[in-house]
């Protein structure tokens, strides 16, 4: 039996990376998936892989970002399989640069996408799932632990995610509600985040700032592999299926008595 049979879930940024393999395990896991992103060719392949390997699930595009977008998708996940009990608020983005150059528009996209988002997920799950239950994970970062030279709004972003996320669970938790909410924090993961993100950075900073800020990538800064021998005791970068196993395990009733918590997955970085 699967640890999420029976389950429905919603999963943010299902097209790529984290959010596709929180998607397959929670759906190779029994749960039956409603999984979203703006990336429509992405979410095409999602789907593809969760039936082929047999299991249960449908997609919509949603701006994560776009308040009414959010009912809807509540909506259709209702119509199609029932009402939400797991939501993955995993849909994120980097904006990177150094301070002194950075705009306010980027300052408000990257809370927008990363912070705005979670709120807005939140709610709509909590109100989805007030009469019978569930379990709210979002996605921070170890940037939302500590900071990091060249990404202060998404380390902002990501530090306002784990402490709404703390709120959340104690409010649910004071209001009688059956619903648990909970932050990852993954240290370095190979995914495309690091490739569109690094990108920016040599686009849009001083190539004094580039090199200071990738001088222990030995000029490798597209890597996260790479990235990750600087300062990941494991010395590589995590899959994103080693998030989704946490993810899973958040989603599930094994977990039944965990809210309100910060869960570290990044091969020891913030050990040290
Ligand atoms: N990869 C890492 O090292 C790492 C580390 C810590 C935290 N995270 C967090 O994990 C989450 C997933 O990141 P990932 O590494 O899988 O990145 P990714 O780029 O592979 O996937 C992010 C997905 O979010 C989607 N997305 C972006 N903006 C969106 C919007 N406005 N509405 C809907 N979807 C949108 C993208 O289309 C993409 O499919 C993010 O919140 C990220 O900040 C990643």
């Amino acid at each position: 039996m699967g640890q999420v049979n029976g389950k429905i879930a919603i999963v943010t940024g299902a097209a790529s990376g984290i959010g596709r393999a929180a998607a397959i395990v929670l759906a190779r896991e029994g749960a039956r998936v409603m999984a979203t992103d703006v990336d429509e060719a992405g979410l095409k392949e999602t789907l593809a892989l969760i039936t082929k390997a047999g299991g249960t699930a449908a997609t919509a595009r949603q701006d994560v970002t776009d308040e009414a977008r959010w009912d809807a998708v509540v909506a259709e996940t209702e119509a199609a399989f029932g009402a939400p009990n797991i939501l993955v608020n995993n849909a994120g983005i980097a904006i990177a640069g150094a301070i002194m150059d950075y705009s306010l528009a980027d300052w408000q996209k990257q809370m927008a996408v990363n912070t705005d988002s979670v709120f807005l997920g939140t709610r709509a799950a909590m109100r989805a799932m007030a009469k019978g239950g569930g379990s709210i994970i979002n996605l921070s970062s170890v940037a939302g632990l500590r900071g990091s030279a060249g990404v202060s709004a998404y380390c902002a972003s990501k530090g306002a995610v784990r402490l709404f996320t703390k709120a959340a669970a104690v409010e649910c938790a004071t209001l009688g509600l059956n619903i648990r909410v909970n932050s990852v924090h993954p240290g370095i993961i190979d995914t495309p985040i690091w490739q569109k993100s690094i990108t920016r950075i040599t686009e849009t900073m001083q190539p004094d700032q580039v090199s200071a800020l990738t001088a222990h990538t030995g000029g490798n800064a597209l890597d996260p592999n790479v990235i990750a021998l600087g300062g990941t005791p494991m010395g590589r970068a995590g899959k994103p299926e080693e998030v989704a196993l946490l993810i899973l395990y958040l989603a599930s009733d094994a977990s039944s008595f965990t809210t309100g918590q910060e869960h570290v997955v990044d091969g020891g970085l913030t050990a040290s």
